[in-house]
């Protein structure tokens, strides 16, 4: 095999690798999730249950979602809150939002298909890790909400991947969607 022929193999190899990856998926309570977008997380299939349970006691704990709750989360990526959360906030509204287009697309086909009270949207947003060909800058974006509009807000791990300036951009935000007396968290410690 010459130079050449050796890596158009291996580049043929890598791609049918990644095509493969891109169908595989693992079970979650009743959803086929997609390991690939799972994995880009920060978790993977193998802990998907353990993090959405922990998850949701502490957004419980600490922000005590009620089922008639205007829910928004910011970053919501292949649904490890989300998912558990349709079956609970039964009158309330959840809105998520993501840089990652096939993780959005994905909860609105499999999650939002079925829970008419939720919804996913994808934020065209610059980010080198998750969405480096955006087109916009954090401090751009308004949040898809209105002024107050909002009782709960929650995040987790997503501030971390952010810069000061862009965390206090998105606080702003917070203060303008949340409702008198709403309450916001973030994964370490956060509510107002
Ligand atoms: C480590 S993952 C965590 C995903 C999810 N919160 C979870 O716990 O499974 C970070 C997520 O934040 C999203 N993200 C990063 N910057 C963001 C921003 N400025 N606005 C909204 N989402 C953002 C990424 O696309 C990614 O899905």
């Amino acid at each position: 095999m010459t130079l050449v022929s050796k890596r158009l193999h291996h580049q043929s190899a890598t791609k049918k690798g990644r095509v493969e990856m891109e169908h595989q998926t693992f079970k979650y309570r009743d959803y086929d999730v997609p390991v690939h977008l799972a994995n880009k997380t920060g978790g993977g299939p193998e802990n998907f249950g353990e993090i959405a349970l922990h998850h949701q006691s502490l957004i419980h704990h600490w922000i005590d979602i009620r089922p008639s709750d205007r829910v928004f989360e910011v970053g919501c990526g292949i649904g490890h809150d989300a998912i558990p959360l349709a079956e609970t906030l039964t009158t309330g509204v959840y809105q998520g939002i993501d840089l990652i287009r096939p993780s959005v697309d994905w909860l609105n086909e499999n999650v939002a298909s079925k829970y008419a009270n939720f919804s996913f949207h994808h934020l065209d947003i610059e980010d080198d890790l998750h969405h480096p060909t955006g087109k916009m800058r954090v401090e751009d974006v308004r949040l898809p909400a209105g002024a107050r509009s909002v009782d709960k807000i929650f995040l987790f791990s997503v501030f971390i991947h952010m810069y000061r300036n862009e965390i206090g951009h998105y606080l702003k935000e917070f203060n303008r969607i949340l409702a008198p007396g709403g309450k916001g968290f973030r994964d370490l410690l956060f509510h107002g």
